[in-house]
C-alpha cells in the first residue's frame, strides 16, 4: 500500500490534523475495509511493533476495536486495565508509562478520565501516543470513524448538514466531530438543552438550536450523543424522563420528516433516554456500521503513525 505524508507523530486530537491528514486516514481506511471483507483479514504491516492499550476509563467499542485493529496488522498487543494494575497503589501516569516503555513498547493507545492526559504523556515519553478519549476534550478516532461512515453513506462530507444532538457540554465526541466535520466542509448544528450546550460553542463555527425537531428537519445526518451523567457534578436537567420527552429522538420523529436521514450514535446508548429503541434499531440507523468502520479507521491510524517512526 502506498504511503503519503501524515503530518503527526501522535494522534492527540482532530484539532491538530490538516484536512489532508484526515483524508489520508479515510483513504487508507478504505483499503483496510476491503481487507476486512476478504477471507484472510490479516496483514504483516505492524509485525515487530508492540502496542499497549492503556485504559484508565471503561470502554467496550474503542478498546476492542483498537485491539482487533492491532491484531489484524500483526502487532504484538498488551491490554492494561488500571483496576488490576499498580495504579491502584498510587503509581503516577508517567512512571506507569515509562515502566511499560522500558519493555520496548512502540505505541500507546490511551483512554483517560482527565482532559489533556495523552498530551501530557506525549511530552514526557518517547512513544507514539494515540488518544482513545480524554475526559471531555477529544475522541479523535471516533470522529474519524464517524466521518468515514457519513462519507460511506453520502459520498462526501462537503456541504452536508450534520446535527449533533444532546449532551454537547460533556462530550469529547462532539468536540472531535465538530473539528473533523468543519475541516471536511460539512455544516454543523448542535442541539440540546441550553444547560448542556457550552456558551461559546458558536466560536467553533457551528449553529445552535435548543429545539431537536428543528435540528432534525434541517439535517442530512443526526448524531445523537449519550447523556454523560458520570461527568455531571450537579443535575443539569430535572429528570431523565423529562429529558427523553423534550430531547429524545424517536422513530416516529424520524419517519415524520419524510426525507432520508442518517442516524448515528457513538455508543453506549441509553435506550429510552436520548434515543428510543425503535429509532436505534430502525432502517435510519448506521450505528453498527460505525462500529464496523471503527476497526478499519483505527488500522489506518496505527499504520500511518507507525510509518512516522
Ligand atoms: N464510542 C465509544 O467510545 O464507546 P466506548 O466507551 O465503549 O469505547
Amino acid at each position: 500500500m502506498e504511503k503519503t505524508t501524515f503530518t503527526q507523530k501522535h494522534l492527540l486530537g482532530i484539532k491538530d490534523l490538516t484536512r489532508n491528514d484526515i483524508e489520508l486516514v479515510l483513504k487508507t481506511a478504505d483499503s483496510f475495509k476491503d481487507l476486512m471483507n476478504r477471507p484472510v483479514k490479516k496483514v504483516p504491516s505492524l509485525k515487530d511493533t508492540t502496542i499497549v492499550n492503556l485504559f484508565y476509563e471503561n470502554s467496550t467499542r474503542t478498546r476492542i476495536s483498537f485491539e482487533l485493529a492491532e491484531k489484524r496488522l500483526s502487532a504484538d498487543t498488551i491490554n492494561f486495565a488500571t483496576s488490576s494494575s499498580s495504579v491502584s497503589k498510587g503509581e503516577t501516569l508517567i512512571d506507569t508509562a515509562n515502566n511499560i516503555l522500558s519493555m520496548k513498547v512502540d505505541m500507546i493507545v490511551m483512554r483517560h478520565y482527565a482532559s489533556g492526559a495523552p498530551h501530557f504523556l506525549s511530552r514526557h515519553v518517547d512513544a507514539a501516543i494515540i488518544n482513545a478519549g480524554d475526559g471531555t476534550n477529544e475522541h479523535p478516532t471516533q470522529a474519524l470513524l464517524d466521518a468515514y461512515s457519513i462519507r460511506e453513506q453520502l459520498g462526501s462530507l462537503q456541504g452536508k448538514k450534520v446535527a449533533i444532538l444532546g449532551d454537547i457540554m460533556h462530550s469529547r465526541v462532539a468536540l472531535s466531530n465538530i473539528f473533523c466535520l468543519k475541516k471536511l466542509g460539512a455544516e454543523v448544528t448542535v442541539a440540546g438543552p441550553p444547560t448542556l450546550i457550552p456558551k461559546h460553542i458558536k466560536s467553533l463555527g457551528v449553529n445552535v438550536t435548543y429545539n431537536i425537531q428543528e435540528a432534525l428537519a434541517w439535517c442530512d445526518v443526526a448524531n445523537v450523543l449519550r447523556i454523560q451523567l458520570e461527568r455531571q457534578n450537579l443535575p443539569l436537567f430535572s429528570s431523565l424522563r423529562e429529558y427523553s420527552l423534550y430531547y429524545g429522538v424517536t422513530k416516529k420523529m424520524l419517519d415524520s420528516l419524510k426525507k432520508e436521514i442518517v442516524l448515528m450514535h457513538p455508543g453506549p446508548i441509553n435506550r429510552g433516554v436520548e434515543l428510543s429503541s425503535d429509532a436505534a434499531d430502525s432502517h435510519h440507523s448506521i450505528i453498527l456500521n460505525q462500529v464496523e468502520n471503527g476497526v478499519a479507521v483505527r488500522m489506518a491510524v496505527l499504520y500511518l503513525l507507525a510509518g512516522k517512526k
